[in-house]
């Protein structure tokens, strides 16, 4: 097997049974659990500013942490055209997705690669991605691969209307009542999308495709495909894993861990994973938008204001990144970086 392929090549093989490496501790497979019967909230957002929608997006922010949204302005030609350009992507030649890979690419900014940290990771996970780091324009246009560069920077410029208008109306229930350059920046400062894949899995059942994790951005904007395999952590205790089913034209919004953190607890930064499938391929395509990495992020003093006292310490945003980065997915562990 060429070291390189990913998980698809090992896929397009044939490979009759999962490879020893991707096979995760029982603990960490979901097929056994029990799905309960709630669902994450859908949200409408063509009246975004309505105070009941505001509040039904805080209220799923602080009981949740994801939910859905429709009618959100993004157009649905935009999320077609993404998803065909990921295939693209990973539809190139081994040897064309390889000039992208960490040995390879000529900036670490754009990146190929395959599981999370395979270098931190005593078992693999069933995932393939390419992920860019946005600098400019020219930057994604000199760098990042001619199939599917326009689609997602068409896809990250139609998002930032919705975005600003979620982080709007987070802010203000924080008593924030007006975003300001710096806050913008702090919010918003850099942004990093990611491209998906999830190949056909010959042993699903033991692997998974993202292993339990909390994203370390202010939100998370995720596109997914009509397969499902998304976990949400339920509210019900340990084994309360709730299914986010794909809806057509919909768009998947999570708070991060540095919203939480700003929040002082308040949004909160929920736990999720993806499973492995056994007979269809899947594609997503989060974009996280999240602080500056020079950033120092901490409970915002608006949010203390009421005599609240801080439950994390202000950190190097940069410092946060890298700790997650350190090592392999551990649930809600991140967040501890900053008590
Ligand atoms: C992730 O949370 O890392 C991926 C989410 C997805 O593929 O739906
Ligand atoms: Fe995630």
């Amino acid at each position: 097997i060429k070291q390189g392929h990913g998980v698809k090549g090992l896929s397009e093989m044939g490979i009759k049974s999962l490879p020893e490496q991707y096979i995760q501790p029982l603990e960490e497979r979901l097929m056994t659990k029990i799905e309960p019967q709630e669902s994450i909230p859908v949200i409408d957002m063509a009246k975004w500013d309505d105070t009941q929608v505001a509040n039904s997006i805080c209220d799923a922010a602080e009981k949740w942490g994801f939910f859905q949204v429709v009618n959100h302005g993004v157009p649905l030609q935009v999320l077609d055209n993404v998803k065909k350009a990921t295939y693209d992507f990973f539809g190139l030649p081994a040897e064309e997705k390889i000039k992208y890979s960490k040995e390879n690419s000529s900036s670490n900014n754009v990146r190929f690669g395959t599981s999370f940290t395979p270098h931190a990771e005593k078992a693999l996970e069933w995932k393939d991605y390419l992920s860019l780091f946005y600098v400019s324009e020219d930057e994604a246009a000199a760098l990042w691969p001619s199939v599917c560069k326009d689609e997602i920077l068409e896809y990250m410029k139609s998002s930032k209307l919705l975005i600003n208008h979620l982080l709007q109306v987070l802010m203000k229930r924080l008593n924030v009542n007006e975003i300001d350059e710096t806050k913008q920046s702090l919010l918003t400062g850099s942004v990093r999308t990611n491209i998906n894949y999830y190949p056909i899995c010959p042993n699903p059942e033991l692997t998974v495709g993202v292993g339990r994790h909390s994203d370390v951005s202010t939100l998370t904007v995720l596109l997914q495909d009509n397969v499902g395999g998304l976990y949400v952590r339920g509210n019900e205790g340990q084994d309360s894993w709730i299914h986010v089913p794909p809806i057509n034209g919909a768009i998947v919004i999570n708070i991060g861990d540095a919203l939480q953190i700003m929040s002082n607890g308040r949004y909160r930064s929920v736990e999720h994973r993806v499973t492995a499938n056994g007979s269809s391929n899947r594609i997503s395509v989060p974009i996280f938008v999240n602080p500056r990495p020079q950033d120092i992020i901490g409970p915002l003093p608006e949010a203390l204001a009421n005599g609240e006292k801080p439950i994390y310490k202000q950190v190097l945003y940069s410092d946060y990144v890298k700790h997650f980065f350190r090592k392999a997915h551990d649930g809600k562990n991140t967040v501890d970086f900053a008590k």
